[in-house]
Parts: C-alpha cells; sequence; structure tokens
C-alpha cells in the first residue's frame, strides 16, 4: 500500500516534529490532540521551525505554504476515519498509550496502518489494545528528536507485525529521507538500550563529583566528537523522559548499570525536567524551540 494520508496523535515535541516531516514530503496530514487548542500550538510550532528555514533561504516561502496547507489541526479523533497510517507520539505511560490506541481502533480504516513513536514500551504490549485483526498492521515507527533533523527511525516489530507492514514504513522512511534499523521488541529497543546506560553513568559521575557538567559533557563532545554531552542531551530529551525509559530498562533488564541515577531522580522530584521547564543539569533562559 502507498501511504498518502497520516494521522497524528499527540503534538507535542516529537508529535509535532513528526506531522512536519510528513506534511513536508506531500502527504496529507491530520495533528490531534484531544484540545484543539494544543493541536493548533503544535501547528504553530511547525510553521516556526518552516519560517526559520525560509529565513536562511533553505525553504521556499510557497513551500512553507503548501507544507502548512497539508496539515491540520484537530481535537476530534474521528478524523483518523481515512488514514493510511496512524502514527502515536503521545505521553509515555501505557494505559494512555492503549487506551488510545483502543478509541483509533475503532475509528480508522481495517487497512490503517498503526505505529507508536514509543521509546521503550513494549510493542506487543501495545498492540494488545487493539484487534486481533489489526495487530498484523501494528508496529514500533521510534522517531529521534529534532525530528526533521535526525535520520534515523527504529522500527520495531510485535509478535504480530506483518512483512507488508515493516514494508510499507519502510517505504515511506525512505520518502521521509531516513534510514531504518529493525530492533526485536526488547526494553528500551536498540538506540535508548545504548545511550540511557551512557547518560546514567554520566550522571553518576556529575553526582560523585568526577567533574563539572560542563567538563563532563565537553569530553564526550571534544573527546568522543559527540554533536551534545550526556548531561546537555539528557536536559534537551527531558529528564521525566529519560527517568522514565531508564526505569523500563532497569525493570526489564535489571542490570546495575540500568539503575537510574539518585541525581536524576531528585531533579524530576524537584520538577527540573531539563529545557523544557528552564533547568536541569544546566540553566535556560529562555524556551526551547
Ligand atoms: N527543531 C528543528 N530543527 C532544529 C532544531 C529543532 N529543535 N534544532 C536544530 N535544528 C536544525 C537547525 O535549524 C539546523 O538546520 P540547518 O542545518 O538546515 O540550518 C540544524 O538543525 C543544526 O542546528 P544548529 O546549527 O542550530 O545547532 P547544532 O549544529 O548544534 O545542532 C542538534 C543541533 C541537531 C540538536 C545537535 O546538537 C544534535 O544532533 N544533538 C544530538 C541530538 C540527539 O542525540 N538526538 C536524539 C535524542 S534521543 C531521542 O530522541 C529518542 C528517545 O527516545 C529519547
Amino acid at each position: 500500500m502507498t501511504i498518502q494520508r497520516v494521522f497524528v496523535a499527540g503534538a507535542g515535541l516529537m508529535g509535532h516534529g513528526i506531522a512536519q516531516v510528513h506534511a513536508a514530503i506531500g502527504l496529507d496530514v491530520v495533528l490531534y490532540e484531544p484540545d484543539l487548542a494544543r493541536a493548533e500550538a503544535g501547528r504553530d510550532r511547525i510553521a516556526g521551525n518552516l519560517d526559520r528555514a525560509v529565513t536562511k533561504g533553505k525553504l521556499t516561502t510557497e513551500d512553507r505554504d503548501a507544507t502548512i496547507a497539508r496539515i491540520s489541526a484537530t481535537a476530534d479523533i474521528a478524523a483518523a476515519s481515512d488514514a493510511d497510517l496512524v502514527i502515536e507520539a503521545v505521553f509515555e505511560d501505557l494505559d494512555v498509550k492503549a487506551a488510545l490506541w483502543h478509541e483509533l481502533d475503532r475509528v480508522a480504516p481495517a487497512g490503517a496502518i498503526f505505529a507508536s513513536n514509543t521509546s521503550s514500551i513494549a510493542i506487543h504490549r501495545l498492540a494488545d489494545a487493539v484487534s486481533k485483526e489489526r495487530r498484523p498492521r501494528f508496529a514500533g515507527m521510534h522517531f529521534f528528536s529534532p525530528v526533521p533533523v535526525m535520520p534515523l527511525i527504529e522500527l520495531i516489530r510485535g509478535k504480530d507485525t506483518a512483512d507488508d507492514t515493516e514494508a510499507a514504513i519502510r517505504e515511506l522512511s525512505g520518502r521521509l529521507g531516513k534510514q531504518v534499523i529493525v530492533s526485536a521488541d526488547r526494553p528500551g529497543f536498540i538506540v535508548n538500550r545504548i545511550l540511557m546506560p551512557f547518560l546514567a553513568e554520566s550522571m553518576r559521575a556529575f553526582q560523585e563529583g568526577l567533574g563539572t557538567a560542563e567538563d563532563i559533557d565537553t569530553g564526550a563532545r571534544v573527546g568522543l566528537n559527540h554533536p551534545m554531552g550526556p548531561l546537555e542531551l539528557a536536559d534537551f530529551i527531558g529528564l521525566d523522559v529519560c527517568l522514565g525509559i531508564m526505569r523500563v530498562l532497569d525493570d526489564g533488564l535489571g542490570q546495575e548499570h540500568m539503575r537510574p541515577p539518585r541525581v536524576l531522580i531528585e531533579l524530576v522530584n524537584a520538577g527540573h525536567l531539563g529545557q523544557k521547564t528552564g533547568q536541569g543539569f544546566y540553566t535556560y533562559p529562555r524556551a526551547p524551540r
């Protein structure tokens, strides 16, 4: 099947980026949030990203306008009724995601592919929320932030995911200009399984006083050629998100190095979630874009 109409549930950091990249390649996109103002805020954020590209001379005003015109913001879940692909990028909580998938299963066409952008929840557990007939068309499609910039999609096959579902997601990923890696349905999949222990160990080094946050990050940036240091990256991802993923890894794999560090738990408990709240391992003077 060729995917032309995409329904994106969740207009936050990941959802708005996912909507943007699909509209940019000419697909019709519906951006859904139960609260219309949040869906519209996601669409405004996309407009801001595209305006910056116009200012840099990387996008014409015609292409910007055409891309935005292909995205409609809605609070009506029934707008999934003609979708070829439904992508869910809502809060990382099994119950929240399962309830949404259950509802989407009732409104979306029988042939639509369902893809979760979960960063760590098992795909087979999410697929349990939909009918048996839908499960072959259910998979994980994990994007990386910032979505318009990071050229990777992690494709996760649940226990019932069909070969033609994987083929359709691969074909679409190619059109998006993204490279695909396939992960088994295990805690953290591939990227977070290797990333989170690195972030956790960097946090433990910080809490022990091995070095300042700046020196730890400079070590990775300058000594390893990483684009961001690990503490800076954790602030960028969201400390609550990092903690959630580390807990899934710890529960699922139970190895010492997967355990969430004390400093991370303390920051999250204090409401310091990184860039999005203005405070994490660093202080941020203004809201991120
Ligand atoms: N949204 C959209 N575009 C953005 C952006 C954002 N938030 N931030 C930067 N960009 C774009 C810029 O517009 C610029 O585009 P052009 O080259 O077309 O002009 C480009 O990215 C580079 O940006 P900058 O020059 O401003 O800054 P930079 O060179 O320092 O790069 C960065 C910024 C791309 C974020 C880079 O620091 C980086 O790659 N960091 C690591 C990001 C990363 O590891 N992401 C994965 C996180 S893990 C995850 O997402 C999954 C999970 O489950 C937790």
